[in-house]
């Protein structure tokens, strides 16, 4: 049975149960998933292939994430990769957030040219100002970011539905290239 990574990078827990949806999806798919917070001991290697996601923060990945692409770009570019952002900005402002998706991933395929993601998808998060330190929550309350879980499952179980089939059939027939792309947007 192929062997698949589901890694993430969360502060505050929402991308955390995201990964774990994910990973749930491609189990009933018939996939052997393994799914962990993204650090350097994991071995990529042991993985027939790999999806990364990560909150954004400030326009970007939390740092985990980009790091674990950077880190193991070579055995990332010999597997299928899915990656997947979470955010609110998508919540009052979708194309700002699509743009900004697009971004992290063309920046990723920067820093790690070679690895070709098979899949990618944006996802809305979940934002409670409470988390913030008292200094922050003012600022955060001028900006007005969204509060609350906007967290669609629909899509976000869709997606890594549509992906199982997606890997299976590459896995399945190993050597040869199944066609198409797993595109998942909110908004
Ligand atoms: C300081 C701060 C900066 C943020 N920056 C962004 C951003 O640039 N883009 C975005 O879509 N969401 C942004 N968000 C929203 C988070 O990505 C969202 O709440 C996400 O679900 C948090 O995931 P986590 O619970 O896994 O940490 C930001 C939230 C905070 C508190």
């Amino acid at each position: 049975m192929p062997r698949i990574l589901v890694t993430y990078a969360s502060r505050y827990g929402s991308t955390t149960e995201v990964a774990a949806a994910i990973a749930e999806e491609l189990t009933a798919s018939g996939l052997d998933v393994d799914v962990m917070s993204a650090r350097p001991e994991i071995q990529v290697a042991k993985y027939d292939a790999v999806v990364v996601g990560a909150a954004a923060y400030g326009r970007k990945w939390l740092p985990d994430a980009s790091v674990f692409v950077v880190g193991n770009q070579d055995s990332l570019s010999k597997l299928p990769v899915a990656l997947f952002t979470v955010g609110t900005l998508g919540v009052k402002n979708p194309k700002a957030a699509l743009r900004e998706h697009d971004r992290i991933v063309a920046t990723l395929n920067e820093l790690a040219p070679g690895f070709n993601p098979v899949a990618t998808a944006l996802f809305h998060g979940s934002f409670t100002r409470s988390n913030l330190p008292l200094c922050l929550r003012v600022l955060d309350w001028m900006a007005g970011t969204p509060q609350g879980d906007h967290r669609d499952w629909d899509a976000i179980r869709g997606w890594a539905q549509r992906l199982g089939d997606l890997l299976r059939e590459r896995l399945d027939d190993s050597g040869s290239e199944a066609g198409g792309e797993v595109e998942g947007n909110d908004g």
